[in-house]
Parts: C-alpha cells; structure tokens; sequence
C-alpha cells in the first residue's frame, strides 16, 4: 500500500521498498510514455520491451529548453494527447525534465517517477519542484507540480557509481543537519559501505528523508519559509557546482562548510560541530578539501535569485538538527568563504 499525501493540486502516492515489476499495478501502462536515462536504458532495457519509451541522453547538459524542444515533437510523432501519461525513469535529471515536460505539454498531462539515484529518491523525486537550465542558470524555467506517484526500487542502485552514491549522500546529510538529530547519529555511526550492503538500513533512511521532505513541503509547498531551509548548503553549493563543474553533492557539501562556518560567526554555533561533520563527511567519501577563488564565488553569489538587496537568505544552524533562515550580509559570506578557503586547502 503507498502512503499518500494530497498537494493543492492533487495526490502523490508513494511506493516505498517497491519493485518495479509492480508498475503494471500503479500507472495506466496502456497510454504510457516512458522518459529513460540513456544510461538506465542501456542497463535495464530489458524492462522496457513492451512499452513506448523516449530516451533522453545523460547528463546536466542536457536539461534544456532544447531538449523539451526534441521531447515535444517525438510525443507529437508517437500522436500524445491530453491523456497521455509521462513516466520519468532515472536521475534528478530526468525527472526534472519529465516533470516540466508534463507540467506544459498540451497545457499539461498527468506524470509519474521511477527514481534511479539515491539523489533523485531522497530529495529530486519529492516536492514538485522541476524545470530547465538556461545557459549556466540552473532550473531557471520551471513549475512546481507534482507527480500521481513515485516509485521506489532500490535494485536501481546496484549499478549506481559509487560517486553518486557519495552525492546522494550529501543530501541525506543535510536533512539530517536541517531537522534530524537522530539521523545525523544515525550517519554518523555507519559510513557508506554499510548502506551498500544493507538495503533495510536504506530504504529505512530513504524513508525518513522522503518524509521529511514531504513535511516541509506540506507546509510550505511554495517556498514562502520553511522549505527554504531545504536550501541549507546550497547557496554557496550552486555557485562552486557552476564555478567548478563539481557534482551537485560534493558542491553541496562544500557549501554545508560554509554555512557551518557563518553559523560559528552569527549563532555561537560550536567549532566541534564542523570538526565531527567533516568526520562525517570522510565517511561518504565526500571532499571537504578545495581549492577556490573567493571573489568568483561572490561574483557568482551576487545573481543569486535569493538575494535581497545587501543579503541573501542562508540557511543557518542553531545546532545539528535546528536550522534558521538568516539574512547574511555579503561582507559576512565573504569572511565565511575566505574561512573555508585558508582552513581547507588542498
Ligand atoms: N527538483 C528538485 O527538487 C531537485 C532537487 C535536487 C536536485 N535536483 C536536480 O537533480 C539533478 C541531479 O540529479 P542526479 O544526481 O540524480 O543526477 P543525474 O540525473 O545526472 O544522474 C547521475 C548519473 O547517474 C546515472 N544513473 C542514474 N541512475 C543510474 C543507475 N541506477 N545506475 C547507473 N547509473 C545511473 C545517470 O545516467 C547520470 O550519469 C540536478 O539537475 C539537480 O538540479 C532537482
């Protein structure tokens, strides 16, 4: 049975610990489009032998106004109509792609998910949020709309690099720093290879982010507050992973730091705190060590949508567990990035 939870604009059911082979019993297969990671196809096409499929190649690069573009004409080619149901298949890539796709093809059909990453389980897959990259302005178009359903097979991950499952990680982390304590013990007490190899204890924390997420999008589906604390590491992520090219986990980690770093400065939070939390990023095999230009990095920060005049809004921490959303002043950023970037050269 999924658990199900009602959005203003409709239901999502979520099939946790789920197997793919139950699909036939959740989505109307009969007029279904599936959107795959060229990846994930090549590894599972065996999956796909009886239904439509539309392959989208891997890669940020390609989450595009022209690959919505390319998308659009092969449904209009396979005849697509108003009842025509999008099935994304893969990444946070695809699933953004699908989403938006949906979200505005014939004014919008309905859509599901089949997360493939830890990533997209834990944190892409949820809260409707999706859209396109326009140059290097990441998810510059797009709606917030959510899926009919989501479903959750962790067999995906057995052919999942294990640099994504570093990055994936990366966000599980956050949610344990933004809003559970218990989780944070709970990481910090494994390391990665034990949720390789343990899919109870996985599914268990993919579980626990997927409803903290759900809960903090329930009460702010459309980002006034309390979904921005989702945001924690990100500010300053977005503009190493622009920046540097670096995977959207390890930049986010990176950006974890630094929030940390001013959470020192504005909230007393204690310096032990960041000592453990880089204890347990080596145990996901996360980086905390990078070399950087500071004034790119504020030049980057200085076009950040979330920017209100002398501030942008970062998430902050109280302690593990608390976080706040607090108006910092760019002098305040800087001083916080040139912390990180003299304490942790490579
Ligand atoms: N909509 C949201 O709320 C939200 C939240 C977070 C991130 N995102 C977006 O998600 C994207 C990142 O997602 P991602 O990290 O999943 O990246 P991704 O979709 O690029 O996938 C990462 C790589 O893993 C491969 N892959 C996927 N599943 C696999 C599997 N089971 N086995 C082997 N290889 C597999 C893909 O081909 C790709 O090369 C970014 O575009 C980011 O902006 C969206």
């Amino acid at each position: 049975m999924p658990y199900s939870i009602q959005f203003s604009k409709g239901q999502t059911d979520y099939y946790l610990k789920s197997s793919f082979l139950d699909l036939p019993k959740i989505a109307p297969l009969a007029h279904a489009v599936f959107l795959i990671d060229s990846n994930v196809y090549e590894l599972y096409k065996d999956l796909f032998i009886h239904h439509t499929v539309l392959i989208i190649d891997a890669g940020e690069q390609h989450k595009s106004l022209s690959t919505i573009h390319e998308l659009t004409l092969r449904l209009l080619d396979l005849n697509a109509h108003k009842s025509t149901f999008l099935i994304g298949v893969g990444g946070g890539v695809v699933l953004d792609i699908t989403g938006f796709l949906a979200s505005v093809f014939m004014r919008g059909v309905s859509f599901g998910f089949v997360p493939t990453t830890i990533l997209a389980m834990v944190d892409a897959s949820i809260g409707g949020k999706n859209g396109v990259n326009i140059g290097l302005n990441k998810n510059m178009l797009g709606t917030i709309n959510q899926p009919k359903f989501i479903l959750f097979d962790t067999l995906f991950l057995q052919t999942l690099p294990n640099c994504k499952w570093s990055d994936g990680f990366a966000e599980v982390i956050k949610y344990a720093c933004i809003g559970n304590s218990a989780l944070y013990h709970q990481l910090a007490n494994n390391n990665l290879v034990n949720f390789q190899s343990d899919s109870l204890l996985l599914q268990n924390i993919i579980e626990q982010c997927v409803q903290q997420k759900n809960k903090i999008v329930l009460e702010d589906e459309f980002e006034k507050n309390l979904r921005k604390t989702l945001n924690f590491g990100h500010t300053a992520g977005h503009a190493f992973e622009t920046l540097y090219h670096l995977p959207h986990g390890q930049a986010v980690t990176f950006g974890m730091i630094v929030a940390l770093i001013a959470s020192e400065q504005q909230l007393s939070l204690s310096k032990q705190i960041r000592t453990d939390f880089v204890n347990v990023l080596n145990k996901y095999q996360l980086a905390h060590l990078f070399d950087f230009e500071v004034r790119a990095v504020l030049e980057i920060l200085k076009h950040d949508k979330k920017r209100n005049g002398e501030t942008i809004d970062f998430i902050l921490l109280k302690s593990i567990g608390d976080a706040v959303i607090f108006p910092l002043e760019f002098d305040a950023i800087q001083s916080a990035l040139q912390i990180f970037a003299d304490e942790y050269k490579s």
